[in-house]
């Protein structure tokens, strides 16, 4: 009786806690399963509410944001938030010596002080299911022939169902490995104005230090403004555009908030790989991320030193500084968590449960053969893979003077045609313009030692130093490699035309026929030549071919598991199309003995303010507003909620995508994960993988107390209720 009782606390309270689920959902395919499983969570809005075409939803409030973020409609005169990082490079333009956007803020006091910007953002206009059209096409062929067509098939849609002359794109998805493929209909609008950003000491607060950790206080927000032509439809930047009226915005979430509430996430996620099989996984923990993770310590290494150094390098390499420091601090947090789970193990364990399943029935014998190939293919091709990563570190994010070799290539390509139809001094011009932005912010002591350190680590990876000291005697080869990489850094980085800004321009102004035999004779052209030109037509075409066998392969991998196992949730990789992911406002114990509480308060600002690292840095406002208690309506209690976390599945491109409550109202912006969950690109736990969220209210309080843009807060909706 007693042991029944138990048994049954037991599962009543693993019901109850309603334990997160992975998953992306289209909300085009929001199944009644899923759906069912939102409402049982606390969802309060119909599906219809959540998207629907004809009829305005809450999908109209949601938008791509510039190139890889989301942002969200907060009021009627289509005001938008973000994050602050994906605002960023706007705010940057926007700001000046006299200007410091970045440092103090800004906030446009009526609509003819917002600034104009280069970006743009997309609405979703509807998702068509093409799946038949492309599929018939693509009967009966396989392999390359089968990627070919379909390649051509896809394009024909997106062209079919877009219509330059009203800004509408189409772009054709692939999900579920291609399985299934949806037309996406985006509309653009390019008149974007910067409204407002609070100080970085707000928005950046914690900068490298807490990127990708909880307990986290970043005001990551920035604020913007759509505007359209009189008829509202999309019309390029003029100063008679009006404030585009949108046909839904969000209301925000202006209540008391505890752990347990629903919350879910409306936006962009790039990308995922939960289908990964065993051998691959291995491959990427024990041998990809850590070689990629080595190179770019070495770069970070000499950035940070020099950045210590002197105030003007920290100036010129703190952007490029963060955006390598990101992607490396996230592989090392995903190799740690993945091997935590123990997640090779695990897989091989789900691939013999897929096996034995196939096995069951004559019909699936092709689905246990698959596995089979693919972690075959992968042991045998990895390193094509390896080496591409490799190629990818080292001539995008390696030594900065090979972007500009790259840039001469349109140059010395078609300089003939320049020289003959005139535009040759244009051409230079605009060469030297770019030039210009490049020297403003290199350092070539720094580009030296990336280069020296980096080189050896490349021709390591790739082997290739064995060739280089193939004629040295073993015992002294790798000194003598050492001085040989070294010397060959010392020439390029004090001769080379590409390390020094008065010798770039001065070989650009004086460009003739004559020019690229000097070229041929510059080391820092040859070098950087010498091992892209193999990595540019060897390694890459052949990274592409062993791609398309292993997404072929997928293919039928990933379609064994909806056709054997269909009561299991099934949700197709995120690939930067509009997804739906739910959870709840909740806190973690991310290791054995430790807890994560769900919420972060102003009090925590202040005391890592008082450890006194820089990336801690405040404004005098943020000490005294602290000190006078200054919350206004903000506070809960007598706390002001800074940041909170969710049990929501995200990835990058997540940024800036609403939270959202059970009424669909605005509780804050996404713009982080936790360390510990960094590793469910590939792999969703549960009970650690959680999303970090800038509380709204917090947002508001800095628009409103903290720098006094109250009009902007009285254009939105609070919902009290
Ligand atoms: N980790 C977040 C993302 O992947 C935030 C990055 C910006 N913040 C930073 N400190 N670098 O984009
Ligand atoms: N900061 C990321 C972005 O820019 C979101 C964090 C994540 O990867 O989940 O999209």
């Amino acid at each position: 009786m007693r042991k029944l009782f138990f048994a049954a606390v037991l599962l009543i309270s693993m019901a109850s806690r309603a334990v997160a689920d992975e998953g992306m959902w289209l909300p085009l395919l929001l199944g009644k399963q899923v759906y069912d499983d939102m409402v049982k969570k606390g969802l309060k809005l119909t599906k219809e509410q959540l998207y629907q075409i004809n009829k305005p939803s809450l999908k109209d409030a949601i938008i791509i944001f510039g190139g890889g973020c989301t942002g969200e409609i907060v009021s009627s005169k289509g005001l938008i938030f973000t994050n602050h990082h994906c605002g960023y490079d706007a705010i940057a333009s926007a700001s000046s010596v006299e200007k410091n956007y970045l440092r103090d803020g800004f906030y446009a006091k009526t609509t003819t002080e917002e600034i104009q910007t280069s970006l743009s953002v997309q609405f979703l206009l509807r998702i068509d299911d093409v799946t038949k059209e492309v599929m018939d096409s693509l009967q009966g062929l396989t392999g390359t022939e089968r990627l070919q067509k379909q390649a051509a098939v896809l394009a024909v849609i997106n062209k079919r169902l877009s219509n330059a002359a009203e800004s509408i794109e189409t772009r054709v998805s692939s999900l579920f490995k291609g399985n299934q493929f949806l037309a996406f209909v985006y509309q653009r609008y390019s008149d974007i104005r910067l409204v407002g950003t609070p100080p970085e000491s707000v928005g950046k607060f914690g900068g490298d230090t807490d990127n990708w950790v909880w307990p986290r206080h970043t005001g990551d927000f920035s604020v913007f403004r759509i505007y359209a032509g009189k008829d509202n439809k999309p019309a390029a930047y003029s100063p008679d555009n009006v404030p585009y009226t949108p046909l839904h915005y969000l209301p925000i979430s202006f209540q008391n908030r505890q752990e347990g509430d629903f919350t879910m996430v409306y936006g962009f996620p790039g990308q995922t790989e939960q289908h990964v099989v065993s051998s691959y996984l291995k491959f990427i923990i024990e041998k990809e991320r850590p070689a990629r993770i080595h190179m770019r310590d070495l770069s970070l290494a000499v950035i940070d030193e020099g950045m210590k150094n002197s105030d003007l390098t920290r100036i010129q390499y703190s952007a490029k500084q963060a955006s390598i420091a990101n992607a490396w601090k996230k592989w090392i947090g995903q190799i740690e968590g993945l091997k935590n789970l123990q997640a090779v193990q695990l897989k091989l364990e789900e691939e013999k449960a897929y096996k034995d399943m196939a096995l069951s029935k004559p019909e699936w014998k092709k689905y246990a053969e698959v596995v089979n190939q693919l972690n075959t293919l992968v042991e045998k091709d990895q390193q094509i893979e390896f080496k591409y990563a490799m190629g990818a570190e080292y001539f995008s994010y390696g030594p900065e003077y090979f972007k500009l070799v790259r840039g001469m290539e349109d140059l010395v390509t078609n300089y003939t045609k320049y020289a003959e139809n005139g535009e040759l001094a244009k051409v230079i011009e605009k060469m030297k313009t770019s030039a210009e932005g490049f020297f403003k912010n290199y350092n070539s002591d720094v580009d030296l030692h990336i280069f020296m350190d980096q080189t050896k680590a490349y021709l390591d990876y790739n082997e290739q130093w064995k060739e280089i000291t193939k004629d040295v005697k073993y015992s002294v080869a790798n000194e003598w490699f050492v001085n040989y990489v070294n010397g060959i850094a010392t020439d390029i980085y004090s001769h080379s035309i590409f390390t020094n800004q008065e010798r770039y321009m001065a070989f650009l102004s004086s460009f003739s026929d004559k020019s690229i035999k000097k070229l041929n004779k510059d080391l820092g052209y040859t070098h950087f030549y010498q091992y892209f030109q193999s990595f540019r037509n060897e390694t890459v075409p052949a990274y592409r071919s062993f791609q398309t066998s292993v997404n072929n392969l997928m293919q039928v991998y990933v379609e064994g598991k909806y056709t054997m196992f269909p009561d299991k949730k099934h949700w197709p990789d995120a690939n930067s199309t509009l997804r739906i992911t739910y959870g709840q406002l909740e806190g973690s114990a991310p290791t054995d003995g430790m807890r994560y509480t769900e919420h972060t308060t102003l009090d925590g600002i202040i005391a890592k303010y008082n450890t006194g690292n820089p990336d801690f840095d405040l404004l005098p406002r943020m000490v005294e507003l602290h000190a006078a208690k200054n919350y206004g309506p903000y506070a809960q209690g007598d706390e002001l909620w800074v940041c909170f976390t969710g049990s929501n599945h995200t990835t990058g491109g997540n940024s800036g995508s609403p939270v959202l409550d059970k009424n669909g109202y605005l509780m804050g912006l996404n713009f982080d994960r936790s360390w510990e969950s960094t590793m469910s690109d590939y792999l969703f736990d549960p009970n650690r993988c959680r999303n970090i969220v800038v509380d709204i209210r917090y947002v508001l309080w800095v628009m409103d107390i903290y720098s006094d843009a109250k009009h902007l807060v009285d254009e939105m909706t609070l919902m009290k209720e």
